[in-house]
């Protein structure tokens, strides 16, 4: 199932995500993340969270073998993830994010990332990334934690969007996925 994505401007966005309960049966989590894959390949994104489908629930999914050839092996879940550390030198990427469409703007962010993780089974992980998965999955937690590319701008660079940003979240935007604007405008 392909769900509309959340526009900027909707507060679920800027809200601090809530762990999933592993006990709770009301969840069908293999469907969900399933239903989150189908959703984020459809507006061709490289990563996706729950709050982005409206749900504040500290889950998300990215497949950064989209993004270069020589990447291999990230497709990946990530279920009540937390960061353990960020280091090496921050460097600058252009980013943009299925939510904000038609802004992309360069990202300072560190190097290589530690995280803690399950899977769907519940299997634990912690792995260190580096580069291009580490920068996606950085972007990805920031959105559990209610934080969104822009917050990153320098207040000059964000004055000058304000107006764009406005107007994406009245739904005043052209895009080629289904959304759902905080006005209701569909
Ligand atoms: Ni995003």
């Amino acid at each position: 199932m392909i769900y509309p994505i959340v526009a900027y401007g909707d507060p679920v966005l800027k809200k601090r995500a809530k762990e999933i309960d592993k006990n709770d049966s009301s969840l069908n989590l293999k469907k969900l993340v399933e239903d989150m894959y189908e959703t984020m390949y459809y507006a061709n994104g490289v990563g996706l969270a729950a709050p982005q489908i409206g749900l504040s629930l500290r889950l998300f999914v990215i497949d950064a073998d989209k993004m270069d050839e020589s990447l291999t092996g990230y497709k990946k879940v990530f279920v009540n993830p937390t960061l353990l550390n960020e280091e090496g030198e921050k460097w600058a990427f252009e980013e943009g994010c299925l939510s904000i469409p038609t802004i992309r703007e360069e990202v300072f962010r560190p190097q290589r990332i530690t995280i803690h993780y399950f899977d769907t089974d519940w299997n634990e992980f912690t792995e260190i990334f580096d580069g291009l998965p580490a920068r996606v999955i950085q972007h990805e937690y920031d959105h559990i934690e209610g934080i969104l590319f822009t917050d990153h701008l320098s207040p000059f660079k964000r004055t000058l969007l304000r107006n764009k940003l406005n107007r994406i979240s009245k739904g005043d935007v052209k895009v080629d996925y289904r959304m759902r604007f905080p006005t209701g405008r569909r």
